[in-house]
């Protein structure tokens, strides 16, 4: 019965994941717009994205600024959705990113990373 709750659990949590990944509003989930996307906190978080994706993945881009900022206010972070550009030191583009941050011990993750077309 417990491994069965678990699994469950574990087979919810991929689900709102890839749901996540996919279509940003999740399971009737309420974004709250940031408005001031020159926040410093929201600036670090950007940073922190552009960063953490370089690491990840080798490309070396650098940040320029957020377009678009929202968050969203979950059981155990909070998850972060920004819209940002950024360049490889010729071309620049703009990104989409999810940074959750744990609400206990203010850990990141970049939940997801891409390119987004103009
Ligand atoms: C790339 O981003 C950096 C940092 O914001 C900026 O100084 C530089 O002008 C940008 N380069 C291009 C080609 O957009
Ligand atoms: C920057 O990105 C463009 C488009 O993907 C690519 O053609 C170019 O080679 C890249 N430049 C660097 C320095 O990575
Ligand atoms: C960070 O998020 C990715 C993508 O959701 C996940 O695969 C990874 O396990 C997470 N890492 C940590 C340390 O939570």
């Amino acid at each position: 019965m417990r491994l069965q709750i678990q699994s469950l659990v574990l087979l919810l949590l991929v689900l709102l994941t890839s749901t996540a990944a996919r279509d940003l509003t999740v399971l009737g989930h309420i974004w709250i717009p940031i408005n001031d996307v020159n926040n410093p906190y929201v600036i670090d978080l950007a940073n922190f994205a552009v960063n953490e994706d370089d690491r990840l993945t080798g490309v070396m881009l650098q940040f320029e600024k957020v377009i678009k900022a929202e968050y969203q206010i979950e059981v155990i972070n909070y998850m972060y959705h920004l819209v940002l550009s950024a360049n490889n030191t010729s071309i620049s583009n703009k990104y989409e990113a999810l940074v959750s941050v744990n609400k206990w011990d203010n850990f990141r993750n970049l939940t997801s990373f891409r390119a987004l077309r103009d």
